[in-house]
C-alpha cells in the first residue's frame, strides 16, 4: 500500500521542521529542517541530502539514480542489512541486503528544540524477507538533523534463535576531486581489497590517497575517520560506534562506465567511507537482543 503523504503530515508533520511530499519517482519523501536540512525517502529510509546552512552539500546523489520500488537509490546514504556486499552463499540475492529495497514506516518525529530534529523509521521482517533471510527482526533507524547529521540503526532479534548479520551505512560523500582528497583514521589497520580479490590482509601506514578503483574493507577498527578535502576547504569527520569495519569505495573510470545508474564522470566527485560490520566482523544477536550502529557526520571548514 503506497503511503499517503497527507496522512503522514497529519500524523507526524511539524510546521517548518518536518514535511512529507512526493519526491522523485513519486516516492514519499520527508524534509527535515533543523540547523541543517535533510531529505529522507521512505524507500530504504534513504537520506538523499544533508546540508548545514549555506555550506556545500555533504552528500552526492547520482543524476542517473533510479527512484522506484524494488531498486536501490544511487547516492546519499543507502542502509545495507541484513548482509553487506554480496550474499555469502547465494549470488542471486541482491547485493547489500534487503533494507535498501523496501519501504520503511515512520515511527516518530521529534523536535528537540535546539536546532535538532529527529525522525525514526522502522522495518520488520515480512514473508518476502523471510524467504531471502530466514529470521524475525525489527529495525529502528533514527536520522537526526542539526549542525551535523547523525544516523543510528538498531537491530532487534525477535525470534527464539540467535542470528548473525552484517550491515553498513553507505554514504556517498561529496568531494571536490577524489584524486586530491585523503582519508585519515585507518593507518595501520588491516584491510581486504575486492579489487585485488584475495583474502590477504594489507595495511598502509599513512593517510589513504586513491589512485584507481578502490574497494577496501578495513576490519577490526572502531576508529573515527576524516576526509580531508582542500578543494572544498573542508574536512568531513565521521565518528562511529557499534561498528567494527570501515569500507572505502570509489568505482573509478571503468566500473563507473559499467554502472547504469551512475554517470560516467560522477566518480570524480564522491567517496564512500562506510560505517559497517562486514564479513569477518559479523554481529551475533541472541533472542531478544539488540545491536545499535551509529555514525555522525560533521563538516569542518579548513
Ligand atoms: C561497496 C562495495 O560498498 O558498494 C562495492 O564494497 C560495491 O563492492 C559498491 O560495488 C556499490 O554497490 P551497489 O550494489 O550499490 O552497486
Amino acid at each position: 500500500m503506497p503511503m499517503d503523504t497527507e496522512k503522514l503530515n497529519s500524523d507526524f508533520g511539524i510546521e517548518g521542521k518536518a514535511y512529507f511530499d512526493r519526491g522523485r519517482g513519486g516516492l514519499p519523501r520527508l524534509t527535515l529542517r533543523g540547523a541543517g536540512t535533510a531529505e529522507v525517502y521512505l524507500h530504504g529510509a534513504h537520506v538523499t541530502s544533508f546540508r548545514h546552512g549555506d555550506e556545500p552539500p555533504l552528500l552526492r546523489m547520482s543524476a542517473q539514480s533510479n527512484f522506484a520500488p524494488g531498486l536501490p537509490i544511487r547516492g546519499g546514504i543507502p542502509v545495507c542489512f541484513p548482509w553487506f556486499g554480496a550474499h555469502p552463499d547465494n549470488e542471486e540475492l541482491p547485493i547489500h541486503g534487503l533494507a535498501r529495497l523496501m519501504e520503511w514506516e515512520v515511527s516518530g518525529i521529534d523536535d528537540t528544540g535546539n536546532g535538532t530534529v529527529s525522525a525514526s523509521f522502522s522495518l520488520e521482517s515480512t514473508p518476502w524477507t523471510r524467504k531471502r533471510w530466514p529470521a524475525d527482526f525489527r529495525l529502528e533507524y533514527t536520522v537526526t538533523v542539526g549542525e551535523e547529521l547523525d544516523v543510528r540503526l538498531e537491530v532487534l532479534n525477535r525470534q527464539k534463535q540467535a542470528f548473525d548479520f552484517t550491515c553498513a551505512f553507505h554514504p556517498y560523500f561529496a568531494v571536490s576531486d577524489i584524486r586530491n582528497v585523503r582519508v585519515t583514521g585507518l593507518e595501520g589497520v588491516g584491510y581486504r581489497s575486492k579489487v585485488i580479490g584475495s583474502d590477504e590482509l594489507f595495511t598502509e601506514d599513512g593517510p589513504i590517497e586513491l589512485a584507481g578503483e578502490t574497494d577496501r574493507t578495513y576490519l577490526d577498527t572502531t576508529s573515527d575517520c576524516e576526509i580531508i578535502d582542500p578543494g572544498m576547504n573542508r574536512w568531513i569527520r565521521i565518528s562511529k560506534s557499534g561498528s567494527r569495519s570501515t569500507v572505502v569505495w570509489n568505482p573509478w573510470v571503468d566500473k563507473a562506465e559499467r554502472m547504469e545508474d551512475f554517470g560516467d564522470e560522477e566518480w570524480t566527485g564522491m567517496i564512500c567511507v562506510e560505517t559497517a560490520n562486514a564479513r569477518g566482523n559479523e554481529v551475533h544477536l541472541e533472542p531478544g537482543g539488540s545491536h545499535t550502529m551509529r555514525a555522525t557526520y560533521r563538516t569542518v571548514p579548513m
